[in-house]
């Protein structure tokens, strides 16, 4: 067996993955497209670029299983799940969490306070 300890960087500083996945109308789950997450992760992506923030990927991705709580979003290598509703909340994962390496704590699917 390898040693992880001798595991590269990861090649990226923050990996977003970001749920735009699609369900026909009416699915009990529903799905984030509905509420409107391909609009939030391309405006993510932009916003990013805008800001300079380098070594980072913000991905499209399929359902990430945690829809009732969508839009959802997971970034990597931390692991910290964002539900991001709005312009602003993305905002404020880019300058918080990824520019900064903070949290934004009332975004967080398990935020220390939600236990
Ligand atoms: S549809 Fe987005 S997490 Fe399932």
């Amino acid at each position: 067996m390898t040693d992880p300890s001798n595991d590269p960087a990861p090649f990226y500083r923050a990996h977003v993955f970001f749920c735009v996945n699609e369900r026909e109308g009416g699915h009990p789950r529903s799905c984030c497209l509905a509420k409107d997450s391909q609009e939030l992760r391309d405006y993510m992506k932009a916003k990013a670029k805008e800001m300079g923030l380098k070594r980072i990927r913000i991905n499209s991705a399929g359902c990430l299983d945690r829809c009732e709580q969508g839009p959802s979003m997971v970034i990597y290598p931390e692991g910290v799940w964002y539900t991001c509703k709005s312009k602003q909340d993305v905002d404020e994962v880019l300058e918080a969490h990824i520019r900064d390496g903070g949290r934004v704590e009332r975004l967080m699917m398990d935020a220390p306070s939600k236990k």
